[in-house]
């Protein structure tokens, strides 16, 4: 699995990571030991930055539960996510707690409340228990804000959607994080699931063999990743083969130009 540097934090990460939104909203025990299941995997394949918030539900507790024991293995990054400051403080408290007293990514989820919070985190890296501070947002009509924030000096990474159907970061967060030396956490690189639903055949997926991809959900990865400006991806599942999957999509080679133009074209046959 290759490593990057996380923009201006210096964190290396793997660049494939994984997310929690949806798949580690569990409860009941069965549930919760498959998503142990999916960390020991994880962890076995180099896939050992897990992205989660309060706003996902159960998840945060569900991967602190299943890092117990393991967490110095884990790069965990995780959200504030209200505009409500007692509340604020109440998530540092229950995040802190689910893992170890340290968080190594804290990121303002939705950019809500985002100056005060920014605040409050960097208090928090000073006084050491964060190592890096971000920001994320999953909407268009927030990149100009978030581009903002990026432009403030005061994050070392964003988290934004891109994949090979949503491809709007091209145009102005990709080249502002590359110019400033941000760190770029890719989510819905699988389009929460919908892009890896449907595969291209055997035969026109070959092509890719020997860029060591043979899935369509490797090869979507892949295209993400052969663009240097991304620092990681972040697809979630509930499905230990799925993670073991997702991992080999972190090894170079990495495509050159005809070959990300040959998966647009796939996609687009496919829509
Ligand atoms: N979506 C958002 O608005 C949003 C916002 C902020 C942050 N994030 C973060 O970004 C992470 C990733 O985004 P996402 O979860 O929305 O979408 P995603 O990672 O693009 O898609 C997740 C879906 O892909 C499926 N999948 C994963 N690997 C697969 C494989 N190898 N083959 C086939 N299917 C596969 C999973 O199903 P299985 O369980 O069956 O594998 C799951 O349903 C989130 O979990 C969260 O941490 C998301």
């Amino acid at each position: 699995m290759e490593r990057r540097i996380l923009g201006t934090s210096g964190i290396e990460v793997p660049v494939v990571g994984m997310g929690t939104w949806k798949t580690f909203d569990v409860r009941g025990p069965a549930d919760i030991e498959r998503r142990r299941q999916v960390v020991d995997v994880a962890l076995e394949t180099d896939i050992n930055l897990f992205d989660s918030s309060p706003m996902y539900g159960a998840a945060e507790q569900v991967l602190g539960a299943a890092l117990d024991g393991r967490r110095e293995k884990a790069l965990v990054a995780t959200k504030i996510w209200t505009a409500n400051d007692r509340e604020s403080e109440e998530q540092i408290r229950r995040s802190l707690g689910f893992y170890g007293g340290r968080i190594d990514v804290y990121q303002v989820h939705n950019l809500v409340e985002v100056d005060k919070r920014l605040r409050r985190l960097a208090e928090l890296q000073r006084d050491g228990c964060v190592r890096a501070v971000g920001a994320t947002h999953y909407a268009h009509n927030a990149f100009g804000e978030l581009l903002s924030v990026m432009r403030s000096g005061r994050v070392s990474c964003v988290q934004v959607p891109y994949n090979v159907e949503d491809r709007l970061v091209e145009e102005r967060i990709l080249p502002e994080a590359a110019a400033r030396n941000i760190g770029v956490i890719i989510m819905r690189p699988l389009g929460v699931g919908a892009l890896a639903r449907q595969a291209p055949s055997a035969a026109q997926l070959a092509r890719f063999a020997e860029f060591g991809v043979r899935t369509w959900a490797q090869v979507l990865l892949k295209w993400l990743l052969s663009d240097p400006r991304v620092t990681t991806v972040i697809p979630a599942t509930s499905n230990p083969e799925h993670a073991r999957d997702n991992a080999v999509a972190g090894d170079p080679p990495w495509f050159a130009e005809a070959e990300r133009k040959a998966v647009v074209q796939l996609a687009a046959e496919l829509a």
